[in-house]
């Protein structure tokens, strides 16, 4: 079954809690939350007390994804938030395997993300590790911007690799999703799809319900 990840990145934040429900409702497996430090990239979004706060409005997993730098510092908190996976980008962990060993001990799901122009030979070692690979598909920091085409060709190249090494790594699709393409990113091989704008600008329960269609026909 594909899954689809809405990222509240989107989201009216004076109706978060009203906006997840409708989500949830609408039967999107995953909530995406995006955060920030503007450092790692330009840009500042919220931390664990807003997951926090959320955590009460669904049982969805709750896909976190650190654009921070070095994120190690802050697992234990996002754990305790309510993440029930944590993602961080290879780029901001000094020593990544440590990172993602320190997620594991909280005993949730892990993630490593790329960044755009990072090349899949970093993920050669701690593949294996992880349950869930986030390829990005625009640069990190901001909602509504174009799918760069290159980054498609390297979700192809991972999904070779994932199926050639016999493992079962969940691969997501993160930043300029929309209806237009979200088949092509599928076929690439990926299995989870982020989509904030597209889901929340206009109906979000429409749109997700439409995501999902298309998701698993
Ligand atoms: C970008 C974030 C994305 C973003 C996606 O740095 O990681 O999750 O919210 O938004 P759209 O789908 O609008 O590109
Ligand atoms: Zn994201």
């Amino acid at each position: 079954m594909n899954c689809l990840s809405p990222s509240i990145l989107s989201a009216d934040f004076s109706r978060l809690g009203e906006q997840i429900r409708g989500l949830d409702e609408a039967g999107a497996q995953y909530v995406h939350i995006d955060v920030m430090d503007g450092r790692f990239v330009p840009n500042l979004s919220f931390g664990a007390p807003v997951i926090r706060s959320i955590r009460d409005c669904t049982d969805r997993i709750f896909d976190v994804h650190l654009m921070i730098e070095e994120p190690g510092r802050y697992i234990g908190d996002f754990a305790e938030a309510g993440a029930d996976i944590i993602t961080v980008h290879a780029e901001s962990c000094r020593h990544l395997d440590w990172t993602i060993e320190s997620i594991r001990k909280h005993k949730i799901l892990a993630g490593v993300a790329l960044s755009p122009a990072t090349p899949l030979s970093a993920l050669t070692w701690i593949l294996p590790k992880v349950d869930m690979v986030l390829i990005m598909t625009v640069n990190p920091g901001f909602g509504g911007q174009p799918l760069i085409p290159y980054t498609l060709e390297k979700v192809r190249e991972l999904k070779k690799i994932v199926d050639a090494k016999g493992l079962k790594t969940d691969i997501e699709v993160d930043g300029g999703v929309s209806f237009d393409n979200v088949e092509e990113v599928l076929g690439a091989g990926a299995n989870i799809i982020v989509a904030g704008s597209a889901v929340f600008h206009g109906d979000i329960i429409e749109n997700t319900q439409r995501f999902l269609s298309v998701l698993n026909p």
